[in-house]
């Protein structure tokens, strides 16, 4: 049986599963607290005492937290249409980000995203890849004359910079970049309240003024982008029809368009802080990576350069195989299924914390060293198990712009590498923090020299 209804979705969560090994931690709160302090050792701790199915509790969350690649190209395939992306994520992203792609399930969710594809084609990246070069060098600009450069706040705005222009269309001039960064800053805000209502100054109150303005922000501007010849992503996603010639609705674009801003920006924000901590720590590697780059004699990336340039796309894998981005993907049964020799009741939560077999030595050889090669032949090791490495997720809500991020990447790093060398501050305290994004718990101050 298929469950393409929307039954499902009117059903509460079910939260009874005394059947299944494990603690839900304090009461409330369960693990929250634990995980912010250290993600990695809550999820082995857990494993280690429990197994790899057990429960799991977040606040506001009860549910089961799944561990290993078997299961989660079982859950992420879902031949059998029994996970809900849209159901597990409707109290935590849902709360700001309800009808986004990653918020719709089976056929609707199929539809939408065909009709997104166009924004992340061939021709649209290339124009994404003119636009987005000089941002990066006006940063590169400030930041060499930054003496006490920390590189998470740094390459943060610049990302901000690059998304309002790539994927809204604004100019340097617009005034509108500003607000619509503060806008998403509060958003982020919001999502972290603990409190999840809007309570006069408090942050999730914060978080839906963000949500209004973006939203008012979009609508104003979908009948300007339609009529005009804009290359941004937004401008594409005001001219795409479906095959009965109808455009997107304007809910569905605002929608879109407010997650695609927090899908692209924290994860790259992320991955290419890893990537610089361990380029500024290891010089020779950095080298590599330069003499790779450098070998294209030009100062700009071709789209075609994309596919030759194996150890950047390595360094950025290798990033997210030790610090994923997404820590926690999240589903909920649409029906009663079996999950490694339990069974799971409709409506349960399920979490996947990809970070514990990306860590895993059956899967990995020396698993928690930053090591580009892993990844290339002949060692190849993720090749050993087609989810292995799922940084960019799986099945039908893998990651739509993981083309759009190894190029925003592997750009940064070409035009970064060959102007510059970098190394690791004597500031540095070599600490991360994995939530709410993984990141350098030291913003990553950085010594930056013109080659
Ligand atoms: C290093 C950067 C990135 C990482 C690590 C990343 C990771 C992921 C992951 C793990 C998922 C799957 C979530 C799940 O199944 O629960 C996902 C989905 C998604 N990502 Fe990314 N992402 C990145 C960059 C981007 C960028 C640049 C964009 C847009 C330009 C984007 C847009 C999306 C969207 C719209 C989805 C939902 C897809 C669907 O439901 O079909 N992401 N991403």
């Amino acid at each position: 049986m298929t469950a393409t209804t929307a039954d499902y979705k009117h059903v509460a969560t079910n939260k009874n599963l005394d059947h299944i090994p494990g603690s839900f931690g304090m009461p409330l709160v369960g693990q929250t607290f634990s995980l912010l302090k250290d993600f990695d050792g809550t999820i082995d701790r857990q494993v280690k005492q429990y197994g790899p199915v057990c429960q799991f509790r977040l606040t506001g969350f009860k549910g089961v937290l799944v561990l290993g690649p078997d299961i989660y190209q079982h859950i992420l395939l879902d031949k059998e249409r029994n996970f809900s992306a849209e159901m597990g994520y409707a109290d935590s992203l849902g709360l700001f980000y309800r009808g986004a792609l990653l918020l719709r399930d089976f056929d609707e969710h199929r539809f939408q995203r065909r009709m997104m594809q166009t924004a992340f084609k061939n021709n649209a990246m290339r124009g994404y890849m003119n636009d987005m070069a000089p941002l990066f060098d006006t940063a590169f600009e400030q930041w060499e004359k930054d003496p006490d450069f920390h590189f998470v706040p740094g390459i943060k705005q610049n990302l901000l910079d690059i998304a309002a222009k790539i994927f809204v269309g604004l100019s340097d001039m617009d005034g509108d970049a500003e607000k619509l960064n503060t806008a998403f800053h509060d958003i982020s805000e919001g999502m972290m309240a603990i409190v999840k209502k809007e309570f006069p100054f408090g942050k999730f109150k914060q978080g839906k003024r963000g949500q209004r303005f973006l939203h008012a922000f979009f609508a104003d501007l979908i009948e300007e982008r339609r009529a005009g010849d804009g290359t941004d992503m937004f401008s594409h996603f005001t001219r795409e029809k479906n095959e009965d010639g109808e455009y997107f609705s304007d809910e569905d674009i605002i929608r879109h368009m407010t997650f695609l801003l927090f899908a692209a920006h924290d994860t790259t924000t992320s991955t290419l802080s890893h990537i610089m901590y361990y380029l500024g720590k290891d010089q020779q590697l950095q080298q590599r990576i330069r003499d790779e780059v450098s070998a294209l004699s030009k100062p700009v990336l071709d789209y075609e350069d994309l596919d030759t340039l194996e150890l950047c796309d390595a360094a950025v894998k290798e990033a997210l195989r030790l610090h994923p981005s997404v820590q926690l993907q999240q589903r909920r049964t649409i029906r009663e299924c079996e999950l490694g020799g339990y069974t799971i009741p409709a409506n349960t939560i399920v979490f996947l914390a990809q970070s514990y077999h990306h860590r895993a030595p059956e899967l990995w050889s020396d698993p928690h060293r930053y090591d580009i090669d892993r990844w290339l032949a002949p060692r190849s090791e993720h090749k050993r198990h087609s989810f292995g490495f799922i940084g960019f997720g799986g099945g039908a809500h893998k990651c739509i712009g993981m083309h759009f991020a190894l190029m925003n990447s592997k750009m940064f790093l070409h035009q970064f590498l060959s102007r510059y060398r970098v190394t690791l501050s004597p500031k540095a305290t070599h600490q991360f923090n994995t939530i709410p994004l993984p990141k350098p718990a030291d913003g990553l101050p950085l010594i930056i020299e013109k080659l």
